[in-house]
Protein backbone atom coordinates (compact mmCIF):
# COMPACT_ATOMS: atom_id res chain seq x y z
CA UNK A 1 0.00 0.00 0.00
CA UNK A 2 1.04 3.56 -0.73
CA UNK A 3 0.02 6.86 0.05
CA UNK A 4 0.55 10.81 -1.61
CA UNK A 5 2.07 12.79 0.88
CA UNK A 6 3.68 16.56 1.59
CA UNK A 7 7.38 16.18 1.94
CA UNK A 8 7.40 19.24 4.17
CA UNK A 9 4.32 19.04 5.92
CA UNK A 10 3.05 15.25 5.72
CA UNK A 11 -0.12 16.26 4.88
CA UNK A 12 -2.21 13.26 2.93
CA UNK A 13 -3.05 13.97 -0.67
CA UNK A 14 -5.76 12.47 -2.84
CA UNK A 15 -4.25 11.28 -5.78
CA UNK A 16 -4.87 14.02 -8.61
CA UNK A 17 -2.89 16.61 -6.96
CA UNK A 18 1.02 17.73 -7.61
CA UNK A 19 1.52 20.31 -4.43
CA UNK A 20 0.21 20.77 -1.21
CA UNK A 21 -1.73 23.95 -0.04
CA UNK A 22 1.72 24.77 2.39
CA UNK A 23 3.48 24.56 -1.02
CA UNK A 24 5.12 21.79 -0.48
CA UNK A 25 6.02 18.86 -3.37
CA UNK A 26 4.62 15.01 -3.12
CA UNK A 27 5.60 12.14 -3.04
CA UNK A 28 4.54 8.66 -3.02
CA UNK A 29 5.35 6.53 0.62
CA UNK A 30 4.82 3.03 0.17
CA UNK A 31 4.28 1.85 4.01
CA UNK A 32 4.56 -1.74 3.13
CA UNK A 33 5.07 -4.02 -0.23
CA UNK A 34 5.11 -7.34 -1.06
CA UNK A 35 8.41 -7.37 -3.46
CA UNK A 36 7.85 -10.47 -5.73
CA UNK A 37 11.32 -9.56 -7.95
CA UNK A 38 14.43 -10.84 -7.73
CA UNK A 39 17.48 -9.02 -8.20
CA UNK A 40 19.16 -11.29 -10.50
CA UNK A 41 20.39 -9.12 -13.43
CA UNK A 42 17.33 -10.88 -15.50
CA UNK A 43 14.31 -9.42 -17.14
CA UNK A 44 15.02 -5.77 -16.92
CA UNK A 45 12.23 -3.17 -17.68
CA UNK A 46 10.01 -0.99 -15.61
CA UNK A 47 7.66 -3.15 -15.10
CA UNK A 48 9.39 -5.95 -13.27
CA UNK A 49 9.17 -3.52 -10.38
CA UNK A 50 5.15 -3.37 -10.09
CA UNK A 51 4.97 -4.34 -6.54
CA UNK A 52 6.92 -0.67 -6.12
CA UNK A 53 5.03 0.86 -8.68
CA UNK A 54 1.59 3.31 -7.55
CA UNK A 55 -1.08 1.89 -10.21
CA UNK A 56 -4.12 -0.13 -9.95
CA UNK A 57 -4.98 -0.96 -13.96
CA UNK A 58 -2.81 -2.79 -16.66
CA UNK A 59 -0.22 -0.06 -17.58
CA UNK A 60 0.43 1.50 -20.96
CA UNK A 61 3.76 0.67 -22.04
CA UNK A 62 5.88 0.39 -24.95
CA UNK A 63 8.30 -1.71 -23.59
CA UNK A 64 10.65 1.15 -21.74
CA UNK A 65 13.84 0.74 -18.99
CA UNK A 66 16.00 -2.83 -19.84
CA UNK A 67 18.55 -0.34 -21.14
CA UNK A 68 22.18 -1.32 -21.37
CA UNK A 69 24.77 -0.83 -18.45
CA UNK A 70 28.19 -0.54 -20.32
CA UNK A 71 31.45 -0.66 -18.50
CA UNK A 72 33.43 2.17 -20.52
CA UNK A 73 37.25 0.65 -20.37
CA UNK A 74 38.62 3.04 -22.79
CA UNK A 75 37.43 6.21 -20.83
CA UNK A 76 38.73 4.88 -17.76
CA UNK A 77 40.66 2.24 -16.51
CA UNK A 78 41.11 2.46 -12.52
CA UNK A 79 37.66 3.74 -11.76
CA UNK A 80 35.02 0.89 -12.88
CA UNK A 81 33.24 3.27 -15.07
CA UNK A 82 29.37 2.25 -16.19
CA UNK A 83 27.41 4.24 -18.44
CA UNK A 84 23.78 3.36 -18.10
CA UNK A 85 22.25 4.11 -21.89
CA UNK A 86 18.95 5.80 -21.24
CA UNK A 87 18.85 7.21 -24.71
CA UNK A 88 17.85 3.46 -26.09
CA UNK A 89 14.73 3.66 -24.59
CA UNK A 90 11.01 3.65 -26.85
CA UNK A 91 11.65 7.48 -27.31
CA UNK A 92 15.23 8.05 -26.66
CA UNK A 93 15.06 9.37 -23.13
CA UNK A 94 14.65 8.11 -19.50
CA UNK A 95 11.30 10.21 -19.56
CA UNK A 96 9.88 7.03 -20.69
CA UNK A 97 9.82 5.06 -17.56
CA UNK A 98 8.23 8.09 -15.89
CA UNK A 99 5.97 8.23 -18.96
CA UNK A 100 4.47 5.36 -18.77
CA UNK A 101 3.38 5.49 -15.39
CA UNK A 102 2.06 9.32 -14.97
CA UNK A 103 -0.05 8.34 -18.70
CA UNK A 104 -1.55 5.07 -17.11
CA UNK A 105 -1.96 7.12 -13.49
CA UNK A 106 -3.91 9.81 -16.08
CA UNK A 107 -6.09 6.92 -17.25
CA UNK A 108 -7.30 5.82 -14.10
CA UNK A 109 -8.12 9.06 -12.59
CA UNK A 110 -9.99 9.58 -15.86
CA UNK A 111 -8.55 12.03 -17.43
CA UNK A 112 -8.80 12.87 -21.45
CA UNK A 113 -5.75 15.15 -21.97
CA UNK A 114 -2.35 15.70 -20.67
CA UNK A 115 -0.22 18.39 -20.87
CA UNK A 116 3.70 19.50 -20.77
CA UNK A 117 6.09 22.03 -20.67
CA UNK A 118 9.43 20.50 -22.30
CA UNK A 119 12.67 21.43 -23.22
CA UNK A 120 12.33 18.53 -25.60
CA UNK A 121 12.48 14.99 -24.57
CA UNK A 122 9.08 15.19 -21.98
CA UNK A 123 7.03 16.30 -24.99
CA UNK A 124 8.56 13.87 -27.28
CA UNK A 125 7.70 10.63 -24.24
CA UNK A 126 4.44 12.49 -23.47
CA UNK A 127 3.23 12.58 -27.08
CA UNK A 128 4.48 8.82 -27.54
CA UNK A 129 2.71 7.62 -24.64
CA UNK A 130 -0.81 9.38 -24.77
CA UNK A 131 -1.04 8.39 -27.98
CA UNK A 132 -0.83 5.05 -27.11
CA UNK A 133 -3.65 5.67 -24.25
CA UNK A 134 -5.50 7.29 -27.07
CA UNK A 135 -5.19 10.95 -24.79
CA UNK A 136 -5.08 14.71 -26.45
CA UNK A 137 -1.49 16.10 -25.54
CA UNK A 138 -0.46 19.97 -25.67
CA UNK A 139 2.84 20.47 -25.50
CA UNK A 140 4.22 24.08 -24.45
CA UNK A 141 8.06 24.78 -25.70
CA UNK A 142 10.64 27.44 -24.99
CA UNK A 143 10.44 28.83 -28.83
CA UNK A 144 14.15 28.29 -31.18
CA UNK A 145 15.83 26.07 -27.99
CA UNK A 146 14.22 22.92 -28.26
CA UNK A 147 16.78 20.11 -30.11
CA UNK A 148 15.34 19.06 -33.47
CA UNK A 149 14.54 15.31 -33.10
CA UNK A 150 12.66 16.12 -30.23
CA UNK A 151 10.44 18.42 -31.61
CA UNK A 152 9.95 15.82 -34.43
CA UNK A 153 8.96 13.26 -32.45
CA UNK A 154 6.07 15.72 -30.50
CA UNK A 155 4.56 16.42 -33.53
CA UNK A 156 4.54 13.15 -35.43
CA UNK A 157 3.13 11.23 -32.43
CA UNK A 158 0.32 13.81 -32.98
CA UNK A 159 0.99 16.34 -29.63
CA UNK A 160 -0.56 19.85 -30.07
CA UNK A 161 2.96 21.90 -29.69
CA UNK A 162 2.97 25.33 -29.05
CA UNK A 163 6.21 27.58 -28.81
CA UNK A 164 6.40 30.21 -26.61
CA UNK A 165 8.57 33.51 -26.43
CA UNK A 166 10.33 32.15 -23.28
CA UNK A 167 11.77 30.18 -21.62
CA UNK A 168 11.29 26.88 -19.81
CA UNK A 169 11.00 28.31 -16.46
CA UNK A 170 7.95 30.62 -17.99
CA UNK A 171 6.18 27.50 -19.89
CA UNK A 172 6.05 25.60 -17.02
CA UNK A 173 4.31 28.44 -15.10
CA UNK A 174 1.84 28.34 -17.99
CA UNK A 175 1.17 25.10 -18.55
CA UNK A 176 0.57 24.62 -14.59
CA UNK A 177 -1.91 27.14 -14.97
CA UNK A 178 -3.55 26.01 -18.29
CA UNK A 179 -3.58 22.29 -16.25
CA UNK A 180 -5.13 24.03 -13.73
CA UNK A 181 -8.42 26.02 -15.72
CA UNK A 182 -8.53 22.98 -18.17
CA UNK A 183 -8.42 20.24 -16.34
CA UNK A 184 -5.50 18.32 -18.25
CA UNK A 185 -3.71 16.36 -16.32
CA UNK A 186 0.18 17.81 -16.28
CA UNK A 187 3.19 15.18 -16.90
CA UNK A 188 5.81 17.31 -15.38
CA UNK A 189 8.31 16.25 -13.06
CA UNK A 190 6.30 17.82 -10.11
CA UNK A 191 3.70 14.77 -11.28
CA UNK A 192 4.55 11.98 -8.45
CA UNK A 193 4.07 9.38 -10.35
CA UNK A 194 6.40 10.23 -13.05
CA UNK A 195 9.05 9.74 -10.63
CA UNK A 196 8.23 6.37 -9.20
CA UNK A 197 8.79 5.17 -13.11
CA UNK A 198 11.71 7.30 -13.21
CA UNK A 199 13.31 5.65 -9.81
CA UNK A 200 13.47 1.98 -11.91
CA UNK A 201 16.87 3.91 -13.21
CA UNK A 202 18.22 2.58 -9.46
CA UNK A 203 16.27 -0.81 -9.65
CA UNK A 204 18.10 -1.79 -12.63
CA UNK A 205 21.58 -0.63 -11.77
CA UNK A 206 21.21 -2.88 -8.54
CA UNK A 207 19.95 -6.07 -10.49
CA UNK A 208 23.09 -5.73 -13.03
CA UNK A 209 25.81 -4.48 -10.45
CA UNK A 210 24.80 -3.82 -7.01
CA UNK A 211 24.93 -0.52 -5.29
CA UNK A 212 27.88 1.71 -6.78
CA UNK A 213 29.77 4.11 -5.01
CA UNK A 214 28.44 7.17 -7.13
CA UNK A 215 25.55 7.71 -9.08
CA UNK A 216 26.30 10.67 -11.69
CA UNK A 217 23.73 12.46 -13.64
CA UNK A 218 22.61 15.61 -15.36
CA UNK A 219 20.17 17.93 -13.60
CA UNK A 220 17.60 20.48 -14.89
CA UNK A 221 14.33 19.89 -13.01
CA UNK A 222 15.84 18.20 -10.75
CA UNK A 223 12.98 15.47 -11.03
CA UNK A 224 15.38 12.41 -12.30
CA UNK A 225 18.10 12.88 -9.41
CA UNK A 226 15.13 12.86 -6.61
CA UNK A 227 13.50 9.70 -8.62
CA UNK A 228 16.95 7.70 -8.31
CA UNK A 229 17.66 8.54 -4.66
CA UNK A 230 14.52 7.20 -3.99
CA UNK A 231 14.51 3.89 -5.54
CA UNK A 232 17.56 3.28 -3.80
CA UNK A 233 16.22 4.38 -0.42
CA UNK A 234 13.53 2.02 -1.25
CA UNK A 235 15.22 -0.75 -1.81
CA UNK A 236 17.03 -0.39 1.09
CA UNK A 237 14.16 0.05 3.27
CA UNK A 238 12.37 -3.25 1.91
CA UNK A 239 15.61 -4.89 2.49
CA UNK A 240 17.41 -5.34 -0.41
CA UNK A 241 20.70 -3.43 -0.10
CA UNK A 242 22.41 -2.28 2.80
CA UNK A 243 24.45 0.37 1.03
CA UNK A 244 23.18 3.49 -0.73
CA UNK A 245 25.41 5.63 -3.34
CA UNK A 246 26.35 8.87 -3.48
CA UNK A 247 24.46 11.22 -5.69
CA UNK A 248 26.34 13.79 -8.07
CA UNK A 249 24.37 15.99 -9.82
CA UNK A 250 25.87 17.75 -12.67
CA UNK A 251 24.39 21.12 -14.04
CA UNK A 252 26.05 23.21 -16.67
CA UNK A 253 27.54 26.84 -16.04
CA UNK A 254 24.98 28.61 -17.06
CA UNK A 255 22.34 26.86 -15.88
CA UNK A 256 23.32 26.14 -12.42
CA UNK A 257 20.51 26.98 -9.39
CA UNK A 258 21.11 23.64 -7.83
CA UNK A 259 24.73 23.91 -8.00
CA UNK A 260 25.09 27.30 -6.15
CA UNK A 261 22.34 26.56 -3.42
CA UNK A 262 25.12 23.07 -2.92
CA UNK A 263 27.98 25.38 -2.30
CA UNK A 264 26.05 27.06 0.12
CA UNK A 265 24.37 23.82 2.11
CA UNK A 266 21.10 25.52 1.42
CA UNK A 267 17.57 23.73 1.55
CA UNK A 268 16.30 25.79 -1.45
CA UNK A 269 17.33 27.69 -4.99
CA UNK A 270 17.76 30.98 -6.08
CA UNK A 271 16.44 30.73 -9.49
CA UNK A 272 18.54 31.43 -12.50
CA UNK A 273 16.91 34.22 -14.29
CA UNK A 274 18.58 33.68 -17.87
CA UNK A 275 19.77 30.50 -18.25
CA UNK A 276 22.04 29.57 -21.30
CA UNK A 277 23.84 26.34 -22.32
CA UNK A 278 24.39 24.20 -25.15
CA UNK A 279 22.66 21.54 -23.64
CA UNK A 280 19.48 22.64 -23.83
CA UNK A 281 17.28 19.72 -22.12
CA UNK A 282 18.91 21.21 -18.73
CA UNK A 283 18.61 24.89 -19.61
CA UNK A 284 16.11 25.35 -16.69
CA UNK A 285 16.39 28.37 -14.22
CA UNK A 286 14.12 27.44 -11.22
CA UNK A 287 14.06 23.39 -11.01
CA UNK A 288 10.43 22.81 -9.80
CA UNK A 289 12.36 19.29 -7.97
CA UNK A 290 15.30 21.51 -6.29
CA UNK A 291 14.07 21.00 -2.86
CA UNK A 292 14.00 16.77 -3.78
CA UNK A 293 17.34 16.64 -5.40
CA UNK A 294 19.08 18.92 -2.84
CA UNK A 295 17.72 16.68 0.07
CA UNK A 296 18.98 13.69 -2.15
CA UNK A 297 22.28 15.17 -2.44
CA UNK A 298 22.86 16.20 1.17
CA UNK A 299 21.37 12.54 2.24
CA UNK A 300 23.36 11.07 0.10
CA UNK A 301 26.70 12.56 0.81
CA UNK A 302 26.94 13.53 -2.60
CA UNK A 303 27.66 16.57 -4.64
CA UNK A 304 26.84 19.08 -7.00
CA UNK A 305 29.47 20.21 -9.43
CA UNK A 306 29.17 22.55 -12.82
CA UNK A 307 30.82 22.41 -16.12
CA UNK A 308 31.05 24.21 -18.69
CA UNK A 309 29.72 24.05 -22.45
CA UNK A 310 33.34 23.30 -24.02
CA UNK A 311 33.52 20.33 -21.76
CA UNK A 312 29.99 18.91 -22.17
CA UNK A 313 30.51 18.31 -25.80
CA UNK A 314 34.33 17.36 -25.62
CA UNK A 315 33.19 14.34 -23.31
CA UNK A 316 30.08 13.62 -25.95
CA UNK A 317 32.61 13.19 -28.20
CA UNK A 318 34.98 11.41 -26.20
CA UNK A 319 31.78 9.08 -25.16
CA UNK A 320 30.72 8.58 -28.85
CA UNK A 321 34.70 8.05 -30.19
CA UNK A 322 36.21 5.74 -27.54
CA UNK A 323 32.57 3.55 -25.87
CA UNK A 324 30.68 3.95 -28.92
CA UNK A 325 27.76 5.63 -26.90
CA UNK A 326 25.99 8.61 -28.81
CA UNK A 327 24.51 10.61 -26.35
CA UNK A 328 22.79 14.17 -26.42
CA UNK A 329 24.54 17.48 -24.90
CA UNK A 330 22.90 16.98 -21.77
CA UNK A 331 23.75 13.82 -21.13
CA UNK A 332 27.42 13.98 -21.40
CA UNK A 333 27.52 16.19 -18.91
CA UNK A 334 27.69 13.44 -16.27
CA UNK A 335 30.94 12.05 -18.51
CA UNK A 336 32.38 15.51 -17.95
CA UNK A 337 31.21 15.63 -14.30
CA UNK A 338 32.48 12.14 -13.77
CA UNK A 339 36.15 13.00 -15.39
CA UNK A 340 36.12 16.10 -13.26
CA UNK A 341 35.61 14.23 -9.70
CA UNK A 342 38.74 11.40 -11.05
CA UNK A 343 40.47 14.76 -11.81
CA UNK A 344 39.83 16.43 -8.55
CA UNK A 345 40.48 13.26 -6.63
CA UNK A 346 37.02 12.83 -5.21
CA UNK A 347 36.38 9.39 -7.38
CA UNK A 348 39.23 7.46 -6.78
CA UNK A 349 40.90 3.94 -7.97
CA UNK A 350 38.54 1.17 -7.28
CA UNK A 351 35.45 2.99 -6.82
CA UNK A 352 32.22 1.88 -9.08
CA UNK A 353 30.51 5.12 -10.83
CA UNK A 354 27.36 4.94 -12.96
CA UNK A 355 26.44 7.80 -15.40
CA UNK A 356 23.46 8.04 -15.82
CA UNK A 357 23.09 8.97 -20.19
CA UNK A 358 19.95 10.08 -19.96
CA UNK A 359 19.15 11.04 -24.17
CA UNK A 360 20.16 9.75 -27.28
CA UNK A 361 22.70 11.26 -29.71
CA UNK A 362 19.55 11.31 -32.72
CA UNK A 363 17.97 13.95 -30.83
CA UNK A 364 20.17 16.81 -31.63
CA UNK A 365 21.18 16.52 -34.71
CA UNK A 366 22.06 20.25 -35.26
CA UNK A 367 24.50 20.60 -32.42
CA UNK A 368 26.27 17.76 -34.24
CA UNK A 369 27.09 19.40 -37.06
CA UNK A 370 27.90 23.07 -34.99
CA UNK A 371 30.44 20.27 -33.27
CA UNK A 372 31.75 18.10 -35.90
CA UNK A 373 30.47 19.96 -39.90
CA UNK A 374 29.39 18.82 -42.33
CA UNK A 375 30.36 15.93 -44.21
CA UNK A 376 32.90 16.80 -47.17
CA UNK A 377 31.16 16.96 -50.95
CA UNK A 378 33.64 15.72 -53.79
CA UNK A 379 32.41 14.67 -56.97
CA UNK A 380 31.80 10.96 -57.58
CA UNK A 381 34.99 10.11 -58.74
CA UNK A 382 37.67 7.95 -57.08
CA UNK A 383 40.81 9.83 -57.80
CA UNK A 384 39.15 13.04 -56.06
CA UNK A 385 37.98 10.67 -53.09
CA UNK A 386 41.57 9.19 -52.70
CA UNK A 387 42.98 12.75 -52.39
CA UNK A 388 40.99 13.66 -49.56
CA UNK A 389 41.14 9.95 -47.32
N1 LIG B 1 18.89 14.93 -19.50
C1 LIG B 1 18.00 15.06 -20.48
C2 LIG B 1 18.35 14.51 -21.81
C3 LIG B 1 16.77 15.72 -20.24
O1 LIG B 1 15.90 15.84 -21.23
C4 LIG B 1 16.52 16.24 -18.97
C5 LIG B 1 15.29 16.96 -18.67
C6 LIG B 1 17.49 16.06 -17.97
C7 LIG B 1 18.66 15.40 -18.27
C8 LIG B 1 17.31 16.56 -16.59
O2 LIG B 1 16.40 15.80 -15.86
O3 LIG B 1 14.77 17.55 -15.27
O4 LIG B 1 14.78 15.35 -14.11
O5 LIG B 1 16.62 16.99 -13.73
N2 LIG B 1 14.44 17.31 -19.55
C9 LIG B 1 13.12 17.91 -19.27
C10 LIG B 1 12.30 17.96 -20.52
C11 LIG B 1 13.19 19.15 -18.50
O6 LIG B 1 11.40 18.81 -20.62
O7 LIG B 1 12.49 17.13 -21.39
P1 LIG B 1 15.61 16.45 -14.66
Amino acid sequence: MYKLVCIECGKEHDESSYTCECGGLLEVRFEDAEIDFELNGKDLRVWKYRCLLPVKIEPITLKEGGTPLYRCKNISKDVELYVKHEGLNPSGSFKDRGMTVAVTKALELGKKAVACASTGNTSASMAMYSAKAGLKAYVLLPTGKVALGKVAQALMHGAKVIAIKGNFDRALELVREVCEKMGFYLLNSVNPFRLEGQKTIAFEIVDEIGVPDYVILPVGNAGNISAIWKGFKELKRFGLIDELPKMIGVQSEGANPIYKAFLERKEDIEPVKNPETVATAIRIGNPVNAKKALRAIYESNGLAIQVSDDEILEAQKELARKEGIGVEPASASSIAGFKKLVEDGVICKGDVAVCVATGNLLKDPETVLKVCGKPLEVNADFKEIVKIL
